[in-house]
């Protein structure tokens, strides 16, 4: 894609974000919850009017691009061609309902399956995280450096505890520095791609909560793949770690060892 074309894009998204900071307080305030699979699978009007909105935006603007998101079938959208946006209208909707603080809007474009543009809005905090093939990383802005090292051993590590066996989660704190979760995948991400978290695990993610990550990862030289230490496939998803190179070895390693970490 000619380098144009993609500040195009790139500034329309931009213009389309920053429309959120208007509604979203509106949004928030007239929240109506309900579940889906279970009673803690929630989704709110905040992720569904996001998502409409985006799609409104898609159809108006770039009415050959492909929508695949969270709260939406998305059995038409072959998601390997041509021009697709992988979308998260919220991640950490539970974050949202409980707490009103971190959660996020994530977005992935990619042209035939390689991503070309990344954004991570983290709404609360005011901070938009975007990577832009072969362009780097930014926050607001200002320039992503590449994280530092982080061996193990001084690294805080980031997973949901809830769904590893204890043997597992014993043998990454014994080995870590420390354990936090965020419980939004796109901010546990952030952490890792800021050079904050050695690493960050997620055991059971769907293709909108890593979407973006893949270019952040690529741009900064960060390990992102399966915990076979294979290379994952956006559209499907699936286990997965983002990871400082220093510690990701040893993060895989221990997760696979024994009889893994899944809860038996
Ligand atoms: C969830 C969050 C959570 C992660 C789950 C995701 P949602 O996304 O990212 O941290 O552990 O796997 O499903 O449901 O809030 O969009
Ligand atoms: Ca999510
Ligand atoms: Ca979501």
């Amino acid at each position: 894609m000619e380098k144009e074309q993609l500040i195009y894009i790139d500034d329309a998204v931009r213009s389309w974000l920053e429309t959120l900071d208007k509604i979203i307080p509106k949004l928030i305030e007239d929240m109506v919850t309900s579940t889906k699979q279970n009673r803690f699978d929630l989704v709110t009007n905040v992720d569904k009017s996001i998502q409409h909105n985006f799609e409104q935006f898609l159809k108006q603007n770039f009415p050959e691009h492909q929508l695949f998101a969270e709260e939406k079938s998305n059995e038409e959208v072959h998601p390997k061609e041509g021009h697709v946006w992988v979308m998260d209208p919220i991640d950490g909707t539970t974050n949202l309902v409980k707490q009103q603080e971190d959660y996020c809007i994530i977005l992935g474009y990619f042209i035939d399956g390689e991503p070309m543009l990344s954004y991570i809005y983290d709404y609360p905090h005011g901070q938009l995280y975007k990577a832009a093939k072969g362009y780097g990383a930014y926050v607001n802005g200002k320039r992503l450096e590449k994280p530092e090292s982080i061996d193990l051993q001084d690294a805080i590590i980031s997973f949901n505890t809830l769904v590893m066996n204890d043997e597992t989660i014993h043998g990454l704190n014994d080995a870590s520095f420390s354990h936090r979760f965020i419980g939004s995948c796109g901010l546990d991400s952030i952490r890792v791609i800021k050079g904050q978290f050695g690493a960050h695990v997620n055991t059971n993610p769907k293709p909108w909560d890593i979407a973006a990550q893949f270019l952040f990862a690529s741009e900064l030289g960060l390990k992102m793949t399966t915990l076979d230490n294979m290379e994952l496939d956006f559209s499907k998803a699936g286990p997965f770690i983002i990871s400082n190179n220093a510690c990701h070895e040893e993060v895989l390693g221990i997760l696979n060892s024994g009889d893994g970490y899944k809860i038996q």
